[in-house]
């Protein structure tokens, strides 16, 4: 075993009050390196792949990989979700391709990069979770937008474009109800990539931690508190990554991430699903620019490679140990979809 339905793990974590890192992946390493960091501290983890990284891997060669993966480590239950699709047609593809969990980001119209109406969030969700559900399979939606373009998802809000799409928690209570959804990502002013904050101290210049709208967080979950919150856009960039960058010849000024303290307060109130994939891009980076710097005579991809994947295991085991899922691996009997199959079914 060790493929489980998400939600299977997103209620352990609840029980337990923790939260999970759902680590998106492109390759080998990276799926490795996560393995490795969830088998060394005994985590239960979500691994997921974007549109993009369905295509750069062809498909066929991320599901294999994930396939070898659970089959190294059966005692760690792996949740295999979709991140950000945008169509029940591409939830479908994944569904298919045996992925566990798929999120429908009905925020945004099918490009990506346009708000969807209220009315047309819930149509989509709401399909998406009428398909997948019958085939015990985890749903994910999103209610409000967040910032940034950087890696092509998003509207390209401003900053004060962003503070008018934040979640309405009285919205997301209707949401959840109509859509019948497992976990809601919720837009509380984060973004994608490593420059999450427009903000700087008028007088040094110097740029400040991205305003988060953590009371959205905190009034979800008085309303709603067995609601699964995810929050997305929560990479650390800790700082000693990028200087790391930048020394081996990166151009990277002004980055900027989201504390872990604030994760954890998040984690405190419902949040159980925590996104991270820039965190990972910038290890593997750093490390790899500092082998070829320093010996620029090497060309095997192994000499660079294997420095790189143990640089995203480090993040990925600090992670876990922070997010709370470290030593839970084994807590609970691990499901099948067909299990969490009948428990939909039941409940209808
Ligand atoms: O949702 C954002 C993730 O970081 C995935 O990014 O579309 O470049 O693979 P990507
Ligand atoms: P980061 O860019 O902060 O790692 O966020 C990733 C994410 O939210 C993927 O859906
Ligand atoms: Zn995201």
């Amino acid at each position: 075993m060790g493929l489980v339905p998400m939600r299977q793990i997103l209620d352990e974590a609840a029980k337990g009050g923790y939260g999970v890192g759902a680590f998106n992946v492109n390759n080998m390493e990276q799926i490795q390196a996560i393995m490795e960091a969830a088998n060394e501290t005994h985590s239960p983890v979500i691994i997921q792949a974007s549109r993009g990284a369905l295509k750069y891997s062809k498909m066929i060669y991320l599901k294999k990989l994930m396939e070898a993966a659970v089959e190294e480590y059966p005692h760690i239950p792996v949740a295999l979700h979709l991140d950000h699709g945008n169509s029940p047609e591409t939830c479908k593809l994944a569904i298919d391709l045996g992925f566990t969990s798929v999120m429908m980001d009905g925020s945004l119209d099918e490009s990506g990069k346009v708000p969807n109406s209220y009315e047309q969030n819930v149509e989509v969700t709401r399909r998406v979770v009428e398909m997948a559900h019958p085939l015990g399979v985890t749903v994910e939606g999103e209610l409000g937008c967040l910032g940034g373009i950087e890696d092509g998802h998003g509207a390209g809000l401003s900053d004060s474009e962003t503070a008018d799409h934040l979640t309405d928690p009285a919205q997301a209570e209707d949401f959840v109800a109509k859509t019948g959804l497992d976990a809601l990502a919720v837009a509380i002013g984060t973004s994608h990539g490593a420059y999450k904050s427009g903000r700087k101290d008028p007088k040094t210049g110097e740029v400040l931690p991205p305003a988060l709208a953590m009371d959205r967080i905190h009034e979800i979950n008085k309303r709603m508190p067995d609601c699964h919150m995810v929050m997305h856009g929560s990479s650390s960039v800790p700082r000693e990554l990028v200087e790391i960058i930048n020394k081996y010849g990166g151009k990277m000024p002004g980055t900027f991430g989201i504390p872990i303290a604030e994760i954890q307060d998040g984690i405190k109130h419902g949040v159980r699903k925590i996104n991270v994939d820039t965190d990972s891009r910038l290890a593997m980076t750093g490390a790899i620019r500092k082998v070829l710097f320093e010996a620029p005579e090497k060309f095997d991809p192994r000499d660079y490679l294997k420095p790189a994947r143990e640089a995203m295991k480090e993040v990925y085991i600090a992670r876990m140990k922070a997010f709370g899922q470290a030593g839970h691996a084994t807590d609970y009997k691990q499901m099948t979809l067909d299990e969490m199959k009948e428990r939909y079914t039941a409940k209808v």
